[in-house]
């Protein structure tokens, strides 16, 4: 098949693709939407893809300890994670288990990369989902026109959680033309195990 290459030389092109999409924002795949479960039932959000480790493939992203999200987790560990690439028409399927990290290396590494505008998230008065009386951005007044400092972000810390993602598998879908393209890889110890699947 052209331009495809093995089984192996797909999954190193997407792992590639995984690496970059969590450095570049503009990566159509640092948007991924992330599923968790609720009682039985899918829950998705979109989320910042914020690291990808090529060594294990863990993947994470950052949220607030007080969101839903931290404590479907603490119920199922069982998570999803869904990418597109409308421009190279590219999906990728994750299915893994997570945890909710709020210290260690890991957690200290991704509060520290954290800029000012991306901390302001986690100064909010409200848990995310929170009932308020009308249209409430959730921050305090004085940062509602302008960015914290790094010292005034520091309340937000201990709201700040990484949410790590170990895959078990991977699902890539390829769309062309003339003829569509699919791949599963199932976690195999360290390696990975791929198959062609019918897309
Ligand atoms: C473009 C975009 C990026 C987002 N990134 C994150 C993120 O990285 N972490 C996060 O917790 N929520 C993020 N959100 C908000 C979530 O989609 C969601 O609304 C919020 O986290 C509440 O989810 P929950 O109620 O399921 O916990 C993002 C939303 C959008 C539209």
């Amino acid at each position: 098949m052209d331009g495809i290459g093995s089984l192996e030389d797909v999954r190193l092109a997407f792992w590639q693709k995984l690496e970059r999409a969590a450095a570049v924002a503009s990566d159509p795949w640092h948007l991924p939407v992330l599923g968790t479960v609720d009682d039985g039932a899918p829950r998705l959000r979109t989320v910042v893809l914020r690291g990808f480790d090529p060594t294990t493939g863990r993947l994470w992203c950052h949220t607030d300890t007080r969101s839903p999200k931290v404590e479907q987790l603490g119920r199922s560990s069982q998570v999803s994670w869904l990418f597109y690439d409308r421009e190279e028409k590219l999906q990728l399927r994750v299915r893994g288990t997570a945890r909710v990290v709020t210290e260690g290396d890991l957690f200290e590494k991704a509060w520290a990369a954290s800029e000012p505008r991306s901390r302001k998230c986690y100064l909010g008065p409200h848990a995310p989902s929170s009932l308020v009386a009308e249209p409430d951005p959730n921050l305090p007044e004085e940062f509602l026109g302008r960015d914290p400092t790094v010292e005034q972000t520091e309340p937000g810390r201990d709201r700040f959680a990484v949410i790590d993602c170990t895959p078990d598998a991977f699902d890539w879908l390829r769309l062309r033309h003339d003829g569509h393209t699919r791949a599963a890889f199932e976690r195999d110890g360290d390696d990975w195990t791929g198959n062609w699947v019918a897309p």
